[in-house]
């Protein structure tokens, strides 16, 4: 157990050892059970956290906007596209000034190639923990509370040897980044997973975060392996989570464009060309049949009905999505807890 992660940043799990990991999910399994049996919690009492977004949500505003509450503190939610950004303030000075306020900044801001280093810029200047609550790249708090989700069903000391199918699915809702895959592929072999990452040829992760799971994997007993077979990602898999990623990168490798760097997140009718061509990639209860006997379906969630999954699946008896996302509200509270309360 780690007790001195008081100010600590989080913008991706790479940087955070499997000791501060661990001691999170401590604290997320002790506040789950003090939530549930109404035991009060509040260890940030009078502090301040900012939730700033640059893009939409209802699971990370909302999990973070009542854990704040839960834990005595206050979460100031705040709209990115009516802060003074607009007009000129700097990553720098947002964070100079609201880091002079309170003891959180937490920020979600996917625009591809733009998220990440807004996010660290923040980090740079703030006198208090910066957390990502997603970029383009990272999504650490949907990680933290996958690997707890994945504990629970199977046994915390039990994903040794695990077969995890991260399953790239057909959508056509909104353009996806590539943060949930990236991370779950790096955090899950760090934990002794047998990952399987499986994709249509053009939709697969930067070579750099292939490179990094494999030294994680060789690290700590996991492996990471890649198809573009969706059969073979199903078959005698313990876990799967078909989900749909990765215009904006894919669209990164051709030409970005200023349009598509500031996040915008519609699909244009060439992109949605591109992705007709893998519409037969759906999680279907036909391929569901194939996964071990004990098998649990996820998904981060919001999910593409129509076309990522069959109804008979999302909603069927291998399907752990609703416990996932109830996760995303004790993990940020095991996160906020040390990070803004702990002991440096
Ligand atoms: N999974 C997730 O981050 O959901 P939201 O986009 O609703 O926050």
């Amino acid at each position: 157990m780690v007790t001195s992660m008081g100010g600590k940043h989080l913008i991706t799990l790479q940087e955070w050892t499997n000791e501060e990991i661990d001691t999170c999910l401590d604290t997320a399994y002790d506040l789950k059970l003090k939530f549930a049996r109404k035991i009060p919690h509040a260890s940030l009492r009078d502090e301040t956290v900012f939730i700033m977004f640059f893009d939409e949500s209802t699971r990370t505003r909302n999990s973070t906007e009542a854990g704040a509450t839960q834990l005595g503190a206050h979460a100031h939610f705040l709209d990115a596209s009516k802060m003074q950004i607009q007009h000129g303030d700097s990553a720098k000075d947002t964070a100079m000034i609201l880091s002079s306020y309170g003891h959180a900044i937490a920020c979600r801001h996917c625009g591809w190639g733009v998220g990440n280093a807004y996010i660290r810029e923040m980090a740079k200047y703030s006198r208090v923990p910066v957390l990502n609550l997603q970029c383009d790249l990272y999504h650490p708090m949907q990680g933290l509370a996958d690997l707890m989700t994945i504990q629970e069903h199977f046994g915390r000391t039990k994903t040794q040897g695990l077969k995890v199918s991260i399953i790239w699915c057909y959508a056509t809702t909104h353009k996806k980044p590539i943060s949930v895959p990236v991370t779950q592929a790096l955090l899950f072999p760090r934990y002794g997973m047998e990952v399987t990452l499986a994709y249509p040829e053009g939709y697969e992760l930067p070579d750099w975060v292939i490179a990094q799971a494999e030294e994680n994997a060789r690290k700590n007993g996991g492996t990471i392996r890649i198809t573009h077979n969706i059969r073979e990602a199903f078959e005698g898999a313990d876990v799967v989570i078909p989900k749909n990623w990765g215009s904006w990168y894919a669209d990164s490798k051709k030409a970005p464009t200023d349009e598509k760097r500031a996040g915008n997140t519609t699909l244009t009718q060439e992109e949605l060309e591109r992705l007709a061509k893998n519409k037969s990639w759906k999680c279907t209860q036909e391929l569901m049949d194939l996964t071990s006997e004990n098998s649990i379906y996820m998904h981060a969630l919001p999910a593409d009905r129509v076309n990522e999954v069959e109804d008979s699946v999302i909603d069927g008896p291998h399907s752990i999505i609703y416990q996932e996302a109830e996760n995303r509200l004790h993990t940020v509270k095991a996160v906020m807890d040390p990070t803004m309360g702990g002991r440096r």
